[in-house]
């Protein structure tokens, strides 16, 4: 081999070697790792204090202000279509009226889910809400998955059969969930242990957050013990908790994301306290209190 083919072969080994090396750098820092050394920003319904709850403009924003996931609630229509829709009815984030159950996916479409947010919130109504549509799951993923991680609320299991399953055979279209993705990259809550159950006994791989209303805010054991088994944390309204609950939750292996803080002041109590991520209708608030206690 002449010397100058042989420069250039190791040249070209060096490169290659180079750009392997710099995408297993960069896959690595993308890659949730559900530890809890790592922090999590959870946009709340999207950027939901800044925009219409679960729309485009709440799920851009969320991006834009760098959080880690945007938070989804799921319903069912009529026609058996996964739609993202906080409330049973339609009646407070849209012009329309009815529980979604007894509506087809042609008539939710129909609907206005961002004109209430102006009429409601002036001093933050855009134009561009106005006429929004509501969203279906397929949707959320197929536009914005490539973007941010999806933490997906199952809101009424037993009114809506097969749901769980449904969501799976989505996930698993989408490849959000399989062996080779990494865990995490979607969350699934409920405050139902059923639905949470009846995923866990389908794929052992899927992350799961046990929404907790009843918790003593010093931590049960027990509670905590038992949801450690199928969960890999515990979501919690900040109001019910205090550090000795973290404390608990952590020691058992669970994750601690409380609901829903928006005061700056209550975050960085959250943080100190020991919570793995927080949940937020303001997730750039969030991501300036990150920063500034170094997190980022
Ligand atoms: O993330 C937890 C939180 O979303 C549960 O409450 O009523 O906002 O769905 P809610
Ligand atoms: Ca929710």
């Amino acid at each position: 081999m002449s010397k100058r083919i042989y420069v250039l072969v190791v040249l070209s080994a060096f490169g290659l070697l180079s750009v392997i090396v710099l995408n297993l750098v960069f896959l690595a820092d993308d890659k949730p790792t559900l530890s809890p050394e790592e922090f999590f920003n959870v946009a709340h319904r999207g950027a939901s204090g800044l925009a219409p709850e679960l729309t485009r403009p709440a799920f851009e924003l969320a991006i834009e202000r760098g959080a880690d996931y945007i938070e989804l609630d799921l319903q069912t229509t009529k026609d058996g279509a996964l739609v993202l829709m906080h409330d049973e009815t339609v009646d407070r984030t849209t012009d329309g009226t009815g529980k979604v159950s007894d509506l087809t996916l042609d008539q939710i479409k129909e609907l206005d889910a961002g004109s209430w947010f102006n009429e409601k919130f002036p001093d933050k109504a855009d134009p561009d809400f106005e006429g929004l549509e509501v969203l279906t799951l397929n949707e959320a993923i197929e536009e914005f998955a490539d973007d941010i991680r999806l933490y997906i609320e199952i809101k009424a299991p037993i009114a809506e059969p097969g749901l769980e399953e449904k969501l799976l055979a989505t996930l698993e279209v989408h490849g959000l969930i399989g062996e080779d993705v990494p865990r995490g990259t979607v969350l699934i809550q409920s405050f139902y242990s059923e639905a949470l159950y009846n995923i866990y006994v389908r794929n052992q791989r899927v992350a799961l957050f046990q929404l907790v209303s009843d918790v003593n805010p010093s931590g049960s054991d027990y509670r905590l013990e038992n949801i450690s088994e199928y969960a890999v944390g515990v979501g919690v309204n900040y109001h019910d908790i205090n550090e000795e609950f973290v404390d608990k939750a952590l020691e058992k292996g669970l994750l601690v994301h409380p609901y829903t803080a928006n005061d700056p002041d209550v975050m960085e109590q959250l943080i100190e306290w020991g919570a793995t991520g927080v949940i937020t209708d303001y997730p750039g608030r969030l991501s300036e209190v990150t920063e500034e206690m170094g997190l980022d």
